[in-house]
């Protein structure tokens, strides 16, 4: 009998096939891998034997799509959520449910500990951590890139070879990265360099804006309560609707994304971001509740999603702050429903039209026609009164400024 079960959040790479074997025999454990299919494009065939052949005695592989968008990126969508100002979150926003599920197979499994991949300089070994600690606290935790005795890649290659775990001999990636069906992160290689512009190889999805066809494209999205339910007039799954956006932008070079951004490990790194449906479905739902929200819920939202992209960046989506802000959020999307029209043109996104059932744009209160509405004879009463604190104001220096002269002269 072994002395602990370990369940590893296994992505069939060189760490964590390395992890695998080398934690069975640094703890005396029973391995049981869990890898989670969040719609990233790598092929997840061959990954059960590779796991089995690196020594693990079970392997779960799940499909969690759906519920990624569903449960996490959509409801940042309702949000605005945007890290920076720039980055949604694809990678931030797959972790809790990663360790969420992890901790299930941990639970029904009767494992005492779990184990990721993550190195010890990035948000990721946080997010797992702090998620994994918050739904089950006795839980212990580990991250053996930060512990073991490798150095490199090639020491890990040679621990591979002398205890036979199938390592893929393909030709190395230059880059890291990390892909899901809400955008792709690329790091590392020449991208360090923050002068260097990313090669053509670094992108998977996109193609270069200046290299996109010479015609623009029109798409239509509909949203329901803040969620995008079809494009272009046909209702769609969550899963295929994002997909379909994937396509549309990733051909209209949609979605590139290059930032410094500051890590919560206090370093500033060079991120390179694909997210081209992440990107059109942001700035539709934008510009739905610009016409949907009534003018202090709109200002007070932009204030909380900031807020609330700092907690999912940090790792903080299972805390009763990310709930309660999620509540607020939930409730402003009440009335974001309707059409958006947009236009597609060379990695660009611009709106076209837009329409809703709640529309709060009055027509006869905006016109210059006749057909105008608007009481202006009101717009006299209400300038003095919302001028007068500062009439008093300049009031009272300019007669200070007045005396002081005279006492000079
Ligand atoms: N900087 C991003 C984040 O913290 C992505 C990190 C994962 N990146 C990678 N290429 N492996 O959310």
């Amino acid at each position: 009998m072994n002395k602990n079960k370990i369940v590893v959040a296994y992505s069939g790479g060189l760490d964590t096939s390395v992890m695998v074997k080398w934690l069975k025999d640094n703890y005396d454990a029973e391995i049981i891998t869990f890898t989670g299919n969040l719609g990233q494009t790598k092929e997840l065939v061959g990954l059960e034997e590779k796991a089995l052949n690196s020594g693990a005695s079970k392997v779960y592989i799940k499909d969690l799509t759906k519920e990624f968008l569903e449960e996490y990126a959509f409801p940042a969508l309702k949000a605005g959520a945007m890290y920076e100002e720039a980055y949604p979150m694809a990678c931030s926003l797959g972790r809790p449910l990663l360790a969420k599920t992890l901790v299930e197979i941990a639970r029904k499994e009767g494992a005492n500990m779990v184990a990721h991949g993550c190195t010890g300089k990035g948000n990721d070994q946080v997010r797992f951590e702090v998620s994994v600690g918050a739904l089950a606290p006795d839980l212990k935790n580990l991250a053996p890139l930060r512990t073991w005795e490798f150095k490199s890649r090639d020491e890990e290659i040679d621990y591979a070879k002398a205890h036979n775990i199938p390592v893929a001999v393909t030709k190395d990636n230059p880059y890291s990265i990390d892909d899901n069906i809400w955008g792709t992160a690329i790091e590392c290689g020449v991208l360090e360099d923050p002068m260097v512009e990313p090669p053509a190889d670094a992108y998977l999805h996109t193609v270069a804006p200046e290299n996109a066809h010479d015609e623009s494209e029109l798409v239509m999205i509909e949203f329901e309560k803040g969620i995008p339910v079809a494009v272009n007039g046909k209702e769609m799954d969550s899963v295929s609707l994002v997909r379909l956006l994937n396509d549309i932008g990733g051909r209209n070079g949609i979605g590139r994304i290059d930032m410094i951004e500051n890590r919560l490990v206090g370093i500033k790194s060079r991120e390179v971001y694909e997210a081209p449906a992440a990107t059109i479905l942001h700035f539709a739902h934008k510009e739905l509740e610009r016409i949907t929200l009534e003018k202090s819920v709109a200002h007070y939202k932009v204030k909380i999603a900031q807020e609330y992209s700092d907690l999912i960046y940090n790792g903080l989506w299972f805390t009763p702050l990310r709930e309660a802000l999620q509540a607020f959020i939930d409730k402003t999307q009440e009335h974001v429903t309707g059409l958006v029209k947009v236009r597609l043109y060379k990695g660009t996104v611009r709106i076209s039209g837009r329409t809703s059932p709640y529309s709060l744009y009055d027509p006869a209160l905006a016109t210059y026609t006749a057909e105008d509405q608007f009481d202006h004879t009101a717009s006299e009463g209400f300038i003095k009164i919302y001028g007068l604190p500062f009439k008093t104001y300049n009031r009272v220096k300019q007669k200070v400024a007045s005396e002081k002269k005279k006492a000079v002269a």
